[in-house]
């Protein structure tokens, strides 16, 4: 029966040894050369005791001159070899799989610790007054297309030799994957943009070049939204479609979630919706999904309850829960869902009162980020930390890069 503890077997044969996985979150905890650090590696070690079947890292870059924050870990050569094989070993005699995130992020790169900017066509973020943090992006040429499709290649197959056991396109959240996927942000009139098997094309070759690099048994993940939840974007018509185009080049699991920086409905949700809807985001999608594909499904946004997550799994097509925010506070959460201990996982909402900076979770994100570290450092995550803390993190973080870029 389909429960919870349950071990789930992905199509080539990997098994995950339970259905909790620990989706993805940028941590910001890589050296300042965006090497993993001491403590982004700790953390890694904390997260595997606690026994999820799954544990997604916060992405990791295709390109050192393309970030989405100043400490992320990029993976372009060899130069942090050893140190990849210690991340990887993090998880030693656990079984739990450790999978990179992989992302190239295209306009959702801060000015201030990106010399360039690209994407697929020259639109702007649309943020109010913080788009000025971001600049225009410089639409790709065919030739830095592939160059980047390249990039996903190699990054997947180094993090593959370096021990991870799978990897996850980050297909998802307004990054350049999703950017050529929707129509506000490619207006491309070649062979990338305009029809949607167009858009797809980028996602699609991307698939194509890292399963060309991993082989054919190693498993490949995608996060995907399951809509961008704005007018004109990438709809849910419109993702049914590409993942039935993925599921049919064979992709291994489909991670759904949906919104962009400028709808942040990842970590937002609908709060007009019932109760099971409200906790489990985006679960009417993998409904319908499940109709339309084999493909396993994992679900990522918003469960908190146990009960929640058990009822998910017996009801419709999920296979695998995503939980994100709920691991920077409980580490150990799959141990204490396994033995009953725990039935609810809160996650508080930090804000600092300034309107548009608490609305794109410009507060909230650094937060969880500052959770993360305090378990690489062998601390205990504190709930009470104070928001202004994280905001200040998050400024110094940008501000420290952008000299380190100058210099
Ligand atoms: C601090 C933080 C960093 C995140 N970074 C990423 C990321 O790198 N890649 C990604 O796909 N999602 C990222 N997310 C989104 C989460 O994976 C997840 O989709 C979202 O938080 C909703 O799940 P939850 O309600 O369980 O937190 C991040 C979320 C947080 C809180």
């Amino acid at each position: 029966m389909k429960n919870i503890a349950s071990s789930f077997t992905l199509p080539n044969g990997s098994v995950l040894k339970n259905r909790i996985a620990k989706s993805a979150m940028s941590e910001n905890f890589g050296t300042r050369n965006h090497a993993p650090s001491k403590g982004l590696i700790n953390a890694y070690k904390v997260w595997a005791k606690g026994n999820p079947g799954l544990l997604i890292t916060g992405n990791v870059m295709v390109d050192s001159m393309a970030l989405g924050e100043a400490r992320n870990v990029v993976v372009e050569d060899y130069k942090d070899f050893e140190l990849l094989k210690k991340w990887a070993r993090s998880v030693e005699g656990t079984g739990v799989h450790l999978w990179p995130q992989i992302n190239h992020p295209g306009r959702q790169a801060f000015a201030a610790i990106n010399r360039k900017t690209v994407g697929p066509s020259a639109i702007s973020l649309n943020l109010g007054s913080a788009s000025k943090m971001f600049k225009m992006p410089i639409a790709l040429s065919d030739e830095e297309i592939w160059d980047i499709i390249k990039r996903f290649g190699n990054t997947a197959r180094i993090m593959k030799e370096a021990g991870f056991t799978g990897c996850q396109i980050h297909g998802a959240h307004g990054y350049l994957v999703s950017q050529f996927l929707s129509s506000n942000s490619n207006i491309r009139t070649d062979k990338w943009g305009g029809s949607l098997s167009n858009r797809a094309r980028f996602v699609l070759e991307v698939y194509r070049e890292i399963r060309r690099q991993v082989g054919s048994d190693y498993p490949i993940a995608i996060k995907i939204n399951s809509a961008d939840f704005q007018r004109g974007g990438f709809t849910e018509e419109e993702s049914m479609e590409v993942i039935r185009f993925l599921s049919n080049e064979g992709i291994d699991l489909i991670e759904i979630s949906g919104g962009t920086y400028e709808r942040p409905a990842m970590i937002q949700g609908d709060r007009k919706k019932s109760t099971i809807s409200r906790e489990a985001y985006f679960l009417d999608y993998i409904e319908k999904a499940r109709k339309l594909i084999k493909t396993p499904l994992l679900l990522t946004g918003g469960f908190r309850s146990v009960s929640v997550m058990e009822k998910a799994l017996q009801d419709g097509g999920l296979d695998v829960v995503g939980l994100a925010r709920p691991f920077c506070l409980y580490p150990n959460l799959a141990n204490q869902i396994f033995d009953g201990s725990v039935e609810r996982f809160e996650t508080p909402i930090p804000l600092i009162g300034i309107k548009f900076l608490d609305k794109l979770g410009g507060v909230e994100l650094p937060w969880y980020e500052l959770q993360i570290q305090r378990i690489g450092k062998g601390k205990s995550p504190k709930t009470n930390l104070l928001a202004i803390l994280a905001f200040w993190f998050s400024l110094k973080s940008l501000f420290f890069k952008y000299f380190w870029k100058n210099k």
